[in-house]
């Protein structure tokens, strides 16, 4: 921490939080006074000392004990499942309003700029139906296996839940993230430039195991087709080789419970490393066979229009990517002075090995620290200290990978892949500072 000015740098951490709209008015006004003392008595315990001391007045928030200081609290199970704290309420996941028509066939998106380390809290996970949701009755459930293997079965989900099972920590990401951007920018927030990715632990079954007590045929069966029970009728195909692998869960828990009724409970195939649309939730239908299936979401949907017209199919895996999350679009940077800038990288092909950050558009870059744990197709943290001189700033990050893979520019993306693209986008994320503290997306070649 040598050479960084002690002043607090204060950001305002998500554009829902903390600030009320008259405060956030206040700022567009460029009134910052009043927001600097509004904002002194949101977050005393950030910057309240300096500030009252420089009033020369006594901060009533330490002067005066508050009624939780002085009355009994809430007894315990007073929420049997317990919720944020009401102060917290507008970290939600959210539509991005006008993208699509209906909201069964849609997404709510991550608030990618609100989180914390590498865990996705479970009511904030990222949603994506293509025909909605349903709170499937478990006992009701069941998994079909069929195709090439010697032994067709059916399994309740007493018969998966009495398997041995494993917990392992993945980030699922949509194909389609951070797909508006392709052509220019187009979303404002974090949020909805990159928050179809989430990271759980979650619970299950290899499925190899399962493929296994159905006597196999790994020889001429190097396909599985995996199918959900909701009314989108959808399938995917899966190479044999990934479920070879033991990686490919059937899996029923997510963060230590169940999985949530959006995430597709009571069951859900668990694909690391490969795009979203794979992690078939509802499961109830695994297919082994000899060829790939080519149906509706791997031959129309979910495949990459080239430059030349022509569209790319079965590119699954998610290359490495990067972003940070504060400071983010739409965020407030209200004093010049420290921040730590915080995102998340992450790679479809194993673990991300470095992230360097600049904060000038890419003339310069430092070495991130990438915190522990650092685990294999999962998300990773990285923080970076920077003191900000109050003038113009682009603030970008970059990751690779253990294969050496390095996460593109949008130029070098563009050349490869054009821009009239839907699905794989990863290139670098733009963050641009202007003298006032806001912070707006905007996209370097
Ligand atoms: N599985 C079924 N049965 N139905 C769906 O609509 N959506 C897919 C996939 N599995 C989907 C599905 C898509 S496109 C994605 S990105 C992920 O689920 C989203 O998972 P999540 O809603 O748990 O974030």
């Amino acid at each position: 921490m040598a050479n960084i000015d002690t002043r607090p740098g204060r950001v305002r951490p998500a554009p829902e939080n903390f600030l009320t709209d008259e405060q956030i008015a206040a700022v567009k006004d460029g009134r910052r006074d009043f927001l600097r003392r509004a904002f002194v008595t949101a977050s005393a315990a950030m910057a309240a000392p300096a500030v009252a001391r420089a009033a020369g007045e006594g901060d009533p928030a330490i002067l005066n004990l508050p009624p939780w200081s002085t009355s009994l609290g809430q007894p315990v199970a007073a929420n049997p499942y317990g919720m944020p704290s009401k102060f917290e309420r507008g970290l939600q996941r959210r539509e991005s309003p006008g993208l699509t028509r209906v909201g069964g066939s849609s997404v709510a998106f991550t608030p990618l700029q609100g989180l914390f380390g590498i865990i996705t809290p479970s009511g904030l996970h990222f949603e994506r139906h293509h025909q909605g949701w349903h709170d499937v009755d478990p006992s009701k459930h069941r998994l079909m296996i069929n195709g090439l293997v010697k032994t067709n079965a059916v399994f309740t989900m007493d018969d998966i839940m009495r398997l041995p099972s494993v917990s392992r920590i993945h980030f699922i990401e949509c194909g389609a993230n951070t797909g508006m951007e392709w052509g220019n920018v187009a979303v404002p927030t974090v949020q909805y430039s990159h928050g179809m990715i989430s990271c759980s632990e979650f619970t299950g079954v290899p499925l190899k195991e399962i493929l296994d007590m159905c006597g196999a045929d790994y020889k001429k069966g190097r396909f599985v087709l995996a199918e959900g029970a909701d009314g989108s009728s959808m399938t995917r195909t899966i190479p044999m080789e990934l479920i070879e692998s033991g990686e490919v869960l059937v899996a029923y828990g997510m963060n230590g419970e169940m999985l949530r009724p959006e995430n597709g409970y009571p069951l859900r195939l668990v694909v690391p490393g490969v795009q979203g649309v794979s992690w078939v939730k509802w499961l109830r239908r695994i297919e082994v066979g000899d060829k790939p299936w080519a149906t509706k979401d791997e031959a129309v949907h979910y495949v990459d229009l080239m430059p030349d017209g022509l569209h790319r199919q079965y590119t699954s895996i998610q290359e490495c990517k990067s972003v940070i999350t504060t400071p983010s679009g739409g965020q407030l940077l209200l004093d010049k002075g420290f921040y730590n800038i915080s995102g998340m990288a992450w790679s479809g092909r194993g673990k991300v090995t470095r992230v360097d950050v600049s904060t000038d558009g890419g003339i310069n870059w430092r070495q991130a620290r990438l915190e522990t744990p650092v685990l294999s197709k999962a998300v990773t943290r990285f923080n970076i200290d920077w003191v900000w001189d109050g003038k113009p700033a682009i603030l970008q990050s970059r990751a690779v990978d253990e294969t050496g893979y390095v996460q593109p520019s949008y130029g070098q993306l563009r050349k490869v892949r054009g821009t009239k693209s839907i699905y794989h986008n990863n290139a670098i994320q733009s963050w641009k500072v202007v003298e006032s503290g806001e912070v707006s997306n905007v996209q370097v070649l």
